[in-house]
């Protein structure tokens, strides 16, 4: 059994309802999960004791990619997530009518990367509310869980 924490930052609840998918998801294969909101955690260590980090995160820019508040506050400080060497991934609920399209999806998967994360998936971008029985949702859990 493996350990994953998920965290998001969601301000209408859709990246919320999200994680929370992805979150039963993976403790149905076997695992132990943690959700949390962004807003409750701080970011030195977040990571220790952690197999897996999957960040979650809406977008509120227009032409350019704005994070969702509370995760922006995270974002910030990312540097002391202690995410080097971790399995992780990113996912997000947004608008395709939007240019950038789940466009923070990228910007933290590009950061993960940066700091050394194994990504262990392309980012989950789900245009609107995510379902739980939606094709989309069920290969990308699958596609993590087979990471662990
Ligand atoms: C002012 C505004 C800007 C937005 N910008 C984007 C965007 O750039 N890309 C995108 O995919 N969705 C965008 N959205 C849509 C939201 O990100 C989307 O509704 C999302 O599911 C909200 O997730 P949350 O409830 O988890 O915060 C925007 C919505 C608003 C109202």
């Amino acid at each position: 059994m493996s350990k994953v924490l998920i965290v998001y930052g969601s301000t209408t609840g859709n990246t919320e309802a999200l994680a929370e998918i992805i979150g039963r998801g993976i403790s149905e294969a076997g695992h132990e999960t943690k959700v949390v909101n962004a807003a409750d955690v701080a970011a030195p260590g977040l990571c220790d004791g952690w197999d897996m980090a999957l960040f979650g995160c809406s977008a509120w820019g227009d032409d350019e990619v704005v994070l969702q508040d509370d995760f922006q506050a995270l974002y910030d400080e990312f540097d002391q997530i202690n995410v080097k060497g971790k399995k992780a991934a990113a996912f997000a609920t947004g608008d395709s009518n939007f240019t950038l399209f789940c466009g923070s999806v990228d910007v933290i998967q590009d950061r993960l990367e940066e700091l050394g994360a194994e990504i262990v998936a392309e980012g989950l971008k789900i245009d609107g509310q995510a379902q739980s029985d939606q094709p989309e949702v069920r290969d990308w859990i699958k596609k993590v869980v087979s990471a662990l």
